[in-house]
């Protein structure tokens, strides 16, 4: 069945919004209202620029992954598109499923020819001639209008061959749906999931720019990733990189939630400090004190009362302990149990370990054990001793998984121990 209410965009500002700015504002079914919009005019830029020009306008506009690692997109669209083995290959992750993300939902549903359009011009830079959109189980309504998008630009030539009157540029997409496995979010689990395979991740390197879908140079994009594409081509690298600071610049999609007034996907540049988010999103309940905010996710880390006015950067939330991951802000007052949550925490990265690997599967449990120990006042001989077993199977899970899920499991119970002095034996 079609899903339930969509997440809610709130914005006091309509006037600045790049990303989101079609959202609920055109019809998401009409190609028509799309173009009336100034769709397709990034797509004609690039097929002047050429693909290497669209490389060096998105590397000098600094665009950086906003899946959640922040690597630089021209980067990868240059290592893929350098590759000389053939094909090459779109992937564009929408597997969106770290707890506390739905910006790109947002995307999709109210802009699905923008990631199309995206897409497409991806695909003429880096040379690949299929792109296939791993979409997330969990969004149907996401799916039937990306595919009525896909069907309608293939109808109207934007998809297909010599797109746009462009002789030999061939380009087409695929949809594939996950199943629910947070791992098949994992790029390289993404490759075998596509293959038929079991959503497991490989080992990197080789990175998919060289080895990728079915063992070709494959470059893989978040789906607001890709979105900032079309602004860069349409308004130029220097314009953009005008958006946010010197070093994160662009615009950034934030999913506020927990215990703020007024959750939903908020569009704001990088380098809005976290209070003003907070603020935009109404701030905790009336009568509540905020006691902590969990920035980027699971794998993240938390952010004080005291630090509201760390600026969302990626090298500010780095100096931080933390990262912006995929844009979680998730906010806990002082009614929330924290013990609880961390608790939940431990217990999503234990369901969700594909147990490929040792140091992730066996970690993942043991660290669930202990906190839920600690949490139900059942600690082991001391209290020291639970907390140095967190410690200790934490560092080897991030010494020695083979994968991002493995790697951070321990991200933010160690932040909520190290920053906030939770699990320490006191509260829970
Ligand atoms: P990563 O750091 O391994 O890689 C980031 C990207 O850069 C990948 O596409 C990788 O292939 C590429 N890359 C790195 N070095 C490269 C090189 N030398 N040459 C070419 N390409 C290179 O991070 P990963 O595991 O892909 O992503 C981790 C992040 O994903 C976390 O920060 C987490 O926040 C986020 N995440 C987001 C989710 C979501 O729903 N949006 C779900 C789960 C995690
Ligand atoms: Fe699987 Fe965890 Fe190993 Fe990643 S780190 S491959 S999720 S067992």
């Amino acid at each position: 069945t079609e899903d339930g209410a969509a997440p809610v965009l709130h914005q006091t500002d309509r006037e600045s919004l790049r990303l989101l700015r079609r959202v609920g504002a055109v019809d998401p079914e009409s190609l028509d209202d799309y173009r009336a919009s100034g769709g397709y005019a990034a797509l004609r830029n690039a097929l002047q620029l050429g693909p290497n020009g669209v490389i060096r306008e998105v590397t000098d506009a600094g665009l950086m992954g906003r899946g959640g690692a922040a690597f630089p997109t021209g980067r990868k669209w240059q290592g893929a598109a350098s590759q000389p083995a053939l094909p090459h290959y779109l992937v564009c992750n929408a597997d969106e499923s770290e707890p506390g993300t739905f910006k790109d939902r947002v995307l999709l549903e109210g802009d699905p020819f923008a990631l199309v359009e995206s897409m497409t011009i991806a695909g003429f830079a880096t040379g690949a001639t299929l792109g296939y959109l791993y979409l997330r189980g969990e969004y149907p309504r996401a799916r039937r209008l990306v595919q009525n998008a896909i069907d309608v630009a293939r109808e109207r030539g934007f998809l297909g061959t010599d797109i746009m009157g462009h002789a030999g540029f061939s380009f087409d997409i695929e949809i594939r749906r996950g199943a629910g496995a947070y791992i098949c979010g994992e790029e390289t689990a993404i490759f075998n999931s596509i293959e038929g395979f079991r959503g497991e991740p490989r080992s990197k390197p080789p990175f998919p720019t060289e080895q990728g879908l079915f063992g070709k140079p494959t470059v893989v994009n978040n789906v607001e990733t890709l979105v900032n594409v079309p602004l860069i081509l349409t308004e130029g690298y220097a314009a953009y990189r005008r958006i946010g600071t010197e070093k994160s610049a662009g615009p950034k999609l934030f999913c506020l939630s927990g215990n703020v007034r007024k959750p939903g996907v908020y569009e704001v540049p990088f380098g809005t400090t976290l209070r003003e988010l907070l603020e935009l999103a109404g701030g905790v309940p009336e009568g509540r004190e905020l006691r902590a905010v969990l920035l980027g996710g699971a794998a993240g880390g938390f952010v004080r009362p005291d630090e509201l006015d760390l600026p969302l950067t990626m090298e500010d939330a780095r100096a931080a302990g933390t990262t912006l991951g995929s844009g979680v802000v998730l906010a806990l007052d002082d009614q929330a149990d924290l013990g609880k949550f961390l608790l939940r925490i431990a217990s999503f990265f234990r369901d969700e370990s594909c147990g490929q690997c040792v140091p992730c599967r066996i970690g993942t449990v043991r660290q669930e054990e202990a906190v839920s120990r600690i949490v139900g006042g059942r600690r082991l001989s001391t209290d020291a001793d639970d907390l140095a077993l967190l410690r200790e199977v934490g560092q080897v899970m991030r010494d020695s998984s083979i994968c991002g899920l493995g790697q951070t499991a321990w991200n933010a119970i160690e932040s909520a121990v190290e920053r906030l002095g939770a699990l320490d034996g006191v509260e829970s």
